[in-house]
């Protein structure tokens, strides 16, 4: 138990953590293309906070949260996704009374107690964006575009646009009352759950993942069917906005989202290739939340990544990451003369921005430089006495296995100029550019 990490957790690993920086990076150039803005939040909130935002007839709300009595019996939960405590700060610091949009993005991690599967975590990360102020559809189609483009940056080919519209409160309630009739006949052959959400939230039923559930509504009125004029004329704007920008699209009637706070455009993109945990984003409108979380009324709209599925599409897909950059070079040391100089070298050399190493471990000159291959070292040097009397040495391409003398006062330089170089021709590999 204690050497194993809680179920539905994941510890990231040195060996892999590259990917993730490289995948975060990218998402900081999109954004700040975009003009979003990072933000961070607490990783846990007043429970309050997602029973009204999220929605307590939600899955999340009901069956997923981390909830506690702190110390101070107050009612604390482990954020299960983004959005509500963005709005919660966007309310807290009078974000409102600014220009308008604010636009904001964020990595964290959330947490759901979830069934583990893959791709189904219990702590999993999101990057996701918020923007708030803006009502017409452009600004859902800049969100959507934005997601395009780091696909695109990244590389991923294989993942669908699916969007729909879920309406405003007031399509909303006309079409809860055609779906209640619907429902009503089958309602004693749908899960408890369901039966529950009748009256409170019959849209959440359309939601529901149990097969039988799924079996009895699925020729349910579709919201998109049902739509107000405004919403309708919304939804034929977000269309003509992704046909301008050729962002290729499918409508899906079945989207309706597992949070509550979504109104007209809903959107996931999906990979038909990783099996059932396919939906990589999440996303849509939610007009009402920032007046439900008790702020001025103000249209807002967001998505959220999940860095895993994200990360296995890319896998999947056969994408090459970017190794992380090794040891420049390493000093190997014989005596403890070599050992002193080696340790103010490498001191030096670090300061100076360039990956060095020497030994800590008191092994053998033939051990240093086994050490220093395994560690990727593009240049050594091996140093003993007189290589500091003479203040001369080889340094070493690992590489090639050229060697050239030099003298140990010119290595720092040697190493700058070398490293300035190669970060113009091939950024990852300093190793090719000559002595
Ligand atoms: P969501 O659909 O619940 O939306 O989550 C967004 C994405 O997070 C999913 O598409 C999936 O990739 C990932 N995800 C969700 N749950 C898990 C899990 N248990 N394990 C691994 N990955 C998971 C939201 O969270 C909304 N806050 C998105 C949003 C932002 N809507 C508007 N603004």
């Amino acid at each position: 138990m204690l050497t194993k990490s809680p179920k539905g957790t994941k510890d990231i690993l040195p060996n892999e953590v590259y990917k993730w920086q490289y995948i975060e990076k990218e998402i900081a150039k999109v954004c700040e293309n975009f003009g979003y803005r990072e933000i961070r939040t607490p990783i846990f909130e007043h429970t309050e906070l997602f029973q009204r935002g999220v929605g307590d007839t939600t899955d999340i709300v009901q069956k997923e949260m981390y909830t506690f009595l702190d110390k101070g019996k107050r009612s604390i939960t482990l954020r299960p996704e983004g959005t509500a405590g963005v709005v919660r700060s966007y309310i807290e610091h009078g974000m409102a009374s600014l220009p308008q949009p604010i636009k904001l993005y964020y990595n964290i991690t959330a947490y759901r107690y979830e069934n583990v599967q893959k791709g189904r975590y219990r702590e999993f990360h999101q990057f996701g964006v918020e923007a708030f102020g803006s009502e017409g559809p452009s600004i859902d189609v800049e969100v959507i575009s934005m997601i395009d483009v780091l696909l695109n940056r990244l590389g991923i080919s294989d993942i669908e646009l699916n969007i729909n519209s879920i309406g405003c409160k007031k399509c909303r309630s006309d079409y809860n009352a055609k779906l209640k009739e619907y429902i009503e006949p089958k309602l004693q052959n749908l899960c408890k759950t369901c039966v529950e959400r009748f009256d409170r939230n019959p849209l959440r039923i359309i939601d529901c993942k149990e097969e039988h559930c799924k079996e009895i509504t699925k020729d349910a009125p579709a919201l998109v069917d049902n739509l107000c004029e405004e919403c309708h004329e919304h939804l034929e704007g977000v269309k003509r906005g992704l046909e301008n920008l050729g962002i290729e699209y499918n409508i899906d009637k079945n989207i309706v989202r597992g949070l509550d706070y979504y109104t007209k455009t809903v959107f996931e993109f999906v990979s038909k290739n990783i099996g059932s945990q396919g939906t990589v984003c999440g996303g849509g409108r939610y007009d009402g939340l920032v007046e439900i979380c008790g702020g001025p009324p103000t249209p807002g709209i967001g998505f959220a990544i999940g860095l895993e599925r994200l990360l296995m599409v890319m896998e999947n897909q056969g994408i090459e990451f970017t190794a992380p950059r090794s040891t420049d070079i390493f000093i190997a040391t014989i005596g403890d003369k070599a050992q002193n100089y080696a340790q103010k070298l490498v001191y030096d050399l670090r300061k100076e921005g360039i990956n060095a190493e020497t030994d800590l471990m008191g092994k053998s000159v033939k051990a240093q430089m086994k050490y220093a291959n395994k560690l990727g070292a593009y240049y050594s040097i091996v140093l003993g006495d007189n290589e500091i009397d003479t203040n001369k040495a080889f340094l070493k391409n690992m590489d090639t296995g050229e060697e050239k003398e030099i003298s140990l006062d010119t290595v720092i330089d040697r190493l700058k100029n070398i490293k300035a170089e190669s970060v113009i021709k091939e950024p990852n590999k300093i190793g090719h550019t000559e002595i």
